[in-house]
């Protein structure tokens, strides 16, 4: 890459919507945490956050990134601010179109398990509903909530994993057979890969 082939941007001279495109569709692809969430008066709520991903084995930490609509938390944070629990469902090939259904700016007191006709099975540990027919599942309690600016636009929400459910037929001793999970990645815009057709292996330099 050289300055002669390149073009350079300024975020803090863009409009938001062009940051955004720029950066979604430079780090790609993006795992999708689907996420699931408990209202103040119990409603189940589901939605895909591609802002996510796992960043510590110890303390088992992953974080995603809900942002705010209008000023207004999305359902997903005001529930999370409130219960301190939620869960991320593993989002595989045949679960893409449903993932996607539960994306819709549904009102607070939708259940977006109805919508996507999904079956929702509570935590172990935590009351926060998982989608039953994903291949695996996590069961997280918030350990903190960032937001990024003031006024609030958009926050990180860490979560400690206190149970991890994975099909037993994708597990080989301790490992997870990582394309038969079929998990489905984020492009940019409403652009998404899949795992197998692009799966190679590389040794670690020693
Ligand atoms: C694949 C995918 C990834 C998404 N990732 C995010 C994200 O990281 N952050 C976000 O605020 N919204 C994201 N969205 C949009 C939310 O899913 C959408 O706003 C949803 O209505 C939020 O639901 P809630 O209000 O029930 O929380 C994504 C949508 C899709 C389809």
């Amino acid at each position: 890459m050289s300055p002669s082939d390149t073009t350079t941007f300024v975020p803090s001279e863009l409009e938001g919507v062009d940051r955004y495109k720029l950066l979604t569709g430079l780090v790609v692809p993006r795992p999708i945490g689907w996420i699931g969430t408990l209202g103040p008066d119990g409603g189940q709520n589901l939605a895909p956050f591609s802002f996510f991903t796992v960043v510590a084995g110890t303390p088992p930490t992953v974080l995603f990134s809900p942002g705010h609509r209008a000023g207004t938390p999305k359902d997903t944070l005001a529930n999370v601010v409130a219960s301190r629990e939620f869960t991320v469902s593993v989002v595989d090939e045949s679960l893409a179109e449903a993932m996607n259904l539960t994306s819709g700016e549904f009102p607070p007191d939708t259940d977006e398990f109805a919508v996507a006709n999904l079956t929702a099975r509570a935590g172990d540990v935590v009351a926060a509903p998982l989608v039953a027919e994903a291949p695996a599942g996590l069961e997280c309690r918030v350990t903190r909530i960032v937001e990024l600016a003031d006024p609030p636009t958009n926050a990180v929400v860490f979560g400690e994993v206190v149970r991890i459910h994975v099909r037993s037929d994708l597990l080989d001793g301790m490992r997870v057979d990582t394309v038969g999970l079929k998990a489905v990645g984020r492009m940019a815009g409403s652009a998404y890969t899949r795992i197998a057709d692009g799966y190679f292996e590389m040794d670690r330099p020693v």
